[in-house]
Formats: structure tokens, C-alpha cells, sequence
């Protein structure tokens, strides 16, 4: 018998897919790999309920069977993310409607709509079955809540929760009028049941953009919120049976459609699919990792999924080089993943996934090179096991928000070029390249570790927010923001007087006005003497209080700041009015770390990260080019190559 890792290894697997036979030469395969963990039952509502109310648990049982003989860990999924077709079929109120109107049928998957009371009952009453069944099996290591949440729907039953969800929110419809400001294109509601889904037929102006924030913004967070009911509603049903499982869902990284801080508030663990393309940027792929594990403000999270080689859904699905599979398991570990699980672990022979790698291929034995990389990646595991459970000490948080998110891409104005996440990265970016340890945070977590705290078109805020962020710099902290950021309330009325609004006093400036660049037009800037430039907007900025740091030299705004620096209380806060290019992000970056004594250490393609407990110190060097890099005199780094050093404290 092998010996078996603490740390999961293994991965999505769909034996109902396959005979028998395929299964036992599975477990051969499983067991020289080193794959310990096998998250089982994610879409198989229609085998398991073939008819309302009965139930037929044969072949699952013989699953669970199958992997308890041969030691493996379970992770039992509920099912619930794809509907059975007699289901859709007896209740069609089960599927959604989509942003344009149109009623979908049976099909595809991750399609329920939330709010249907028999997709409630139905999914209810199933996992009732499932967790009855399983709970306090001993191979059983975690449930999976359905799988990947996400998506919005406009249908009636949407709607009519929609307007209760409001009349609780705002108490009467002249709340919500100034709330919202109704007056603008004559929208006064005399009723809540006036009130529409905003969507193509309504106050959408396109998926993204929106004739009333308020309004807009509201049905996006009533969406989120009504998934994670239906999150709420199956974790409740398994706790009924199972007191102590862990209960998690695979979120999906930067994802749009979910306020993942508050579903984070209401998962055990944090569990995520990485799926980076062959040409992501490495430190794009930490930001993720580094973005989920802030979900719960630091704790050791799960990767759920990766693909070990290639996947389907890109437009070029390019294979993973030698050993960057490996790296790319490391990566997740050095930013605070506690296992390692690959979407799938066979290859599916039909279906649009049937291209999708898997560890074990179409080709199907020992010999593949994915295979042989797995299992050697399974083997290095075992030796790590007493990193599982450390954490990651950052002295750097940088603000995520959703409310944010959405709101400047629901905006109308001023440049479409606007990306919120990119500009999240802007900011991570050169913190990681200079090794430099970061939390992504949410707003009600606490900032009080940190020494820079950095918030990135902080578009939505409010008062509480802004104490908040005033106690951290006076207490020393060093706060930085930029243009459009502290603009509008929680409704998206602007903040007068001057943005950014309610921290004109914490930032000593106020801005009059923002101006739009073309792709091919940036705004010349002198940052603490260097040249450097501003692209996409650039704010017109009335200094009151504020030293400017850096000032503008073209355009008609020549000679006027560009980027203050401000001391409040015993801290500082730096306001950005523009999108700094490479350049500028380079100087400010050294320029902040500098004024907060944290140190860097850049070696081009390599990133460092440390993961801690009390007693030691696991430093992973990560190699994330093609070509040896040497770290220091005995320390030297083959293409794609991790390497951890393990230290005393
Ligand atoms: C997602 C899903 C999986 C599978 C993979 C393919 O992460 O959760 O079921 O479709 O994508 O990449
Ligand atoms: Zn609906």
C-alpha cells in the first residue's frame, strides 16, 4: 500500500459515466499516483431522482464503495447544479429567464433560478436524502454544495422576491424613490409592484451598464444573495445530519456575479477552480489565490479544480509545458491552498467537456506525460504535509469590492475603458514582482494589520467605510486611492462637494473634474522626478491640504497635481488621480514600500512567498520562466522548478 498524503489529492471524478471495468483500472491508476480524493456525485440529480420523490442510491453506493476499498477520500457534491429534465419539464418554473427575456428550456447546467420555490423543495429534499445517507461515512472528507454558482435571472418569481426583498429593504416606496433618486428620466414608483427586473426589456442598457444604479445595483446583490440562500438552504440540510463535515461550494476567482466576501462569511472552507490560460500572468493567478483566501481573512483555503494539461472552453486551449502543472500546484500552495485537486480525473469520451484534459487521458494508461506528472507531483506531496494549515503574513492589504465592481461597470461615463479588476492588478501587480507578501480584503474585515493599505477604484462607499479607513491612518497606516475612487453612495448618488466625497478630508484634495484619454493619448507626469505617464482618465485635482507628489506636464492641466500625498493624524494618505502606466506604478510602489519599511527582493520570474506557523517558516521559491535561475549560492531554480526552504523561526 502506498502511504497517503494528509493533503488531498485527486480531483472531480465521474465514474456513472463508465462501465465498471474503467473503474477498477481507476483505482490502479489512482493508487500509483498518489491521488488520494475524489469529489464525487457533482451532477447526477436525474440518476439518482428519476422520478418526483424516488430515490435510487444503487450506483452512488457502489461509488462510495469502490473508493472507500480502495482508501480513497470522498467529496460528496449534491447535485443540485444540474436540473433533471423531468423536473423542467413538470415545473418550468425551474429554469430562468435570461437578460433578454427569453425563457430557457431544459439544458446546460448552473441554470436554476433561485427563487423558484419548487426548485427549493425539490433540491431541498434531495440533499436531505444525500446527507441522510453519507453523513459520518468515514471517508468522507468535505460536501460540495451544487457547483460554481453564478448567473443572473429576470424571471416573474425573480421579480415578485425582487420587490419583497425591496419593500424590506426600504420600508416604503417614497424611501425608496430618494434612495434610488427617481426623479431623473421620470421614474417616480407610486408602487413597489411597479418595480422591473432591470434587464434588456427594463433599465438595462446592456448586460453591464445601467439606467439606475440604485435599482441596478440592488438587483445584483438580491441575485447574489438569493444563490447563496440556496447555498444557505443545502449547508442547513447537511447540518442537520452532519455536525462537523466541512461544507464548502468552488467559487470561481475574480468572479462578477457573486459578492463572494458575503458568501465567505457563510462557507467552512473557501474552495476555488484556477484555471489560468497560457499566457496569464503569473502574478494574475496569485491575485486570485490571494483574493479567495482573503474571503476568509487568511485561512488555508481549497483548490478545488484545475485542469492537470488543457482546457475545452478557451478559444485556444494550449497544453500546460513540462512541469508548469507542477508550479502551478505549488503557486496555489505557497498562497494558501491546502490541496490539490484537478477537474477531472478521467477524461470524459463525449460531451463538450470530452476535450478537456483530465489526469488520465482518452489514451488511458501510466505512460502519458500528464499522468507521469501527476504522479510524481503526488510523491513530492507526502513531504509536505506539515505545511498544511501555516499562513501567510502580509503587511500590504489591498481592497476588494464587489459594490465597486459593479458600480463602475454599471456607469455610463466616463471611459469604457474602465476595468475594474485590471485596475485591482494594477496595484498587486508590482507589490508581487517585488515579492512582497498581500491580502485582498473586504470591507468589513480588518485593516489594522496592515501598514499600506491600498483601494483601487474604490467606486461605492459610506460613512462606515470611511471611519473605518480615517482610524487606520491615524493610527499610522498608510492609505492609498485614485480617481474615481469614494465617489457615490450605496444607491450610486455622487458625493458633492468634490470627490472623493466623503475622504476629501483623509486624501487634503477635492477634484472637479475627470478627464477621458484616447487608447493612444496618455497624460505626461512628473512622479518624484521621473517621467513617467497616466492613461484611460486623469482628474483635475484642487489641492487644499495635500502635497503633491506628482504633477501633470501635457495637456491643458499641465503644472497641476496628479498624485498627493497627505499627512492625517499619525499616518499618510496618497490620492492617484490618474492610471499610472508601468513606470509610475514602479516608482510609487518603491516609493510606499520605501515610506513603510517593508523590503522587496526582485529576481525577474521568480516569486517568493512564505507560509507560516509559529514554531517555522516555509519560504517556496518559484520559478514561473523556462529558463535556471540561481537565488543565491546554494540555491538554484530549473525551468518552471519550486523549490521550499523550510526555516526556524
Ligand atoms: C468548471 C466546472 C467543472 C468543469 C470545469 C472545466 O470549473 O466546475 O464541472 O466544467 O469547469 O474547466
Ligand atoms: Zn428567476
Amino acid at each position: 500500500m502506498n502511504k497517503k498524503s494528509s493533503i488531498w489529492f485527486g480531483g472531480d471524478y465521474n465514474p456513472e459515466q463508465w462501465e465498471k471495468d474503467v473503474w477498477n483500472k481507476d483505482m490502479r491508476l489512482f493508487r500509483q499516483a498518489y491521488i488520494n480524493t475524489a469529489t464525487i456525485n457533482v451532477f447526477s440529480w436525474a440518476l439518482l431522482e428519476p422520478k418526483e420523490g424516488e430515490y435510487n442510491f444503487t450506483l452512488l453506493d457502489e461509488i462510495v464503495d469502490t473508493l472507500t476499498k480502495n482508501q480513497m477520500n470522498f467529496i460528496m457534491a449534491t447535485s443540485t447544479a444540474a436540473l433533471p429534465a423531468w423536473l423542467c419539464r413538470q415545473y418550468p418554473e425551474v429554469t430562468r429567464v435570461d437578460y433578454t427575456g427569453k425563457k430557457k428550456k431544459f439544458g446546460g447546467r448552473h441554470n436554476h433560478c433561485p427563487n423558484s420555490e419548487k426548485f427549493r423543495e425539490r433540491a431541498s429534499a434531495l440533499v436531505k436524502q444525500i446527507a441522510k445517507r453519507y453523513a459520518n461515512h468515514p471517508n468522507l472528507v468535505a460536501w460540495h454544495v451544487s457547483n460554481e454558482y453564478g448567473g443572473n435571472c429576470y424571471c416573474e418569481n425573480c421579480e415578485k422576491a425582487f420587490r419583497q426583498w425591496l419593500k424590506k429593504k426600504y420600508g416604503s416606496i417614497d424611501v425608496l424613490n430618494r434612495a434610488w433618486n427617481t426623479n431623473f428620466w421620470g421614474h417616480t414608483f407610486y408602487d413597489f409592484d411597479e418595480i422591473v427586473v432591470p434587464n434588456a426589456l427594463a433599465d438595462g442598457m446592456s448586460c453591464e451598464k445601467a439606467v439606475f444604479g440604485g435599482l441596478s445595483l440592488d438587483y445584483r446583490r438580491f441575485q447574489s444573495q438569493s444563490l447563496l440562500d440556496n447555498y444557505k438552504m443545502e449547508r442547513d440540510m447537511i447540518r442537520k445530519y452532519d455536525s462537523h463535515t466541512p461544507i464548502t461550494t468552488n467559487l470561481m476567482g475574480a468572479f462578477k456575479d457573486l459578492d463572494y466576501f458575503e458568501w465567505g462569511k457563510e462557507m467552512d472552507v473557501i474552495s476555488w477552480d484556477s484555471y489560468p490560460k497560457l499566457d496569464t500572468p503569473y502574478a494574475y493567478t496569485s491575485m486570485m489565490h490571494d483574493l479567495m483566501r482573503g474571503l476568509k481573512e487568511g485561512k488555508p483555503f481549497l483548490l478545488m479544480e484545475q485542469t492537470p494539461n488543457q482546457q475545452n472552453w478557451q478559444p485556444n486551449n494550449s497544453l500546460k509545458r513540462p512541469g508548469v502543472m507542477a508550479l502551478q500546484s505549488m503557486q496555489a500552495m505557497a498562497h494558501g491552498a491546502d490541496s490539490i485537486l484537478y477537474f477531472q480525473l478521467r477524461q470524459s469520451k463525449n460531451g463538450c467537456e470530452k476535450f478537456h484534459g483530465a489526469v488520465i487521458s482518452h489514451e488511458g494508461s501510466a505512460e502519458g506525460r500528464i499522468y507521469r506528472e501527476t504522479a510524481k507531483l503526488g510523491e513530492e506531496l507526502l513531504d509536505l504535509q506539515e505545511i498544511k494549515g501555516t499562513k501567510i503574513k502580509a503587511e500590504v492589504g489591498i481592497l476588494f469590492d464587489w459594490d465597486s465592481w459593479w458600480g463602475i461597470d454599471m456607469n455610463v461615463g466616463p471611459s469604457n475603458r474602465l476595468d475594474y479588476v485590471k485596475e485591482v492588478y494594477r496595484y498587486y501587480e508590482p507589490l508581487n514582482h517585488r515579492n512582497v507578501a498581500i491580502d485582498l480584503v473586504g470591507k468589513d474585515q480588518d485593516f489594522s494589520k496592515y501598514k499600506i493599505l491600498i483601494l483601487p477604484l474604490t467606486y461605492i462607499c459610506d460613512q462606515e467605510l470611511t471611519a473605518k479607513l480615517e482610524q487606520f491612518v491615524r493610527d499610522g497606516g498608510i492609505f492609498v486611492t485614485n480617481v474615481m475612487s469614494g465617489m457615490a453612495d450605496k444607491n450610486d448618488n455622487i458625493y458633492l462637494g468634490g470627490y472623493p466625497g466623503l475622504w476629501r478630508d483623509l486624501c487634503g484634495i477635492k477634484v472637479d473634474e475627470i478627464d477621458a484619454l484616447f487608447p493612444d493619448h496618455f497624460a505626461k507626469v512628473d512622479l518624484l522626478g521621473k517621467k513617467v505617464k497616466g492613461e484611460i482618465l486623469a482628474a483635475l485635482i484642487l489641492n487644499r491640504d495635500a502635497q503633491p507628489i506628482g504633477v501633470y506636464e501635457s495637456e491643458f492641466y499641465a503644472g497641476t497635481p496628479a498624485v498627493c500625498e497627505h499627512s492625517f493624524g499619525l499616518g499618510q494618505s496618497v490620492y492617484v488621480g490618474t492610471l499610472l502606466d508601468d513606470q509610475g506604478m514602479s516608482v510609487l510602489t518603491d516609493y510606499l514600500l520605501e515610506k513603510a519599511q517593508i523590503s522587496q527582493r526582485v529576481i525577474e520570474n521568480v516569486e517568493i512567498v512564505t507560509r507560516e506557523n509559529t514554531e517555522y517558516r516555509y519560504v517556496f521559491y518559484m520559478n514561473h520562466s523556462d529558463e535556471t535561475k540561481k537565488i543565491n549560492n546554494k540555491l538554484v531554480l530549473g525551468p518552471y522548478e519550486t523549490k521550499i526552504v523550510k526555516e526556524k523561526k
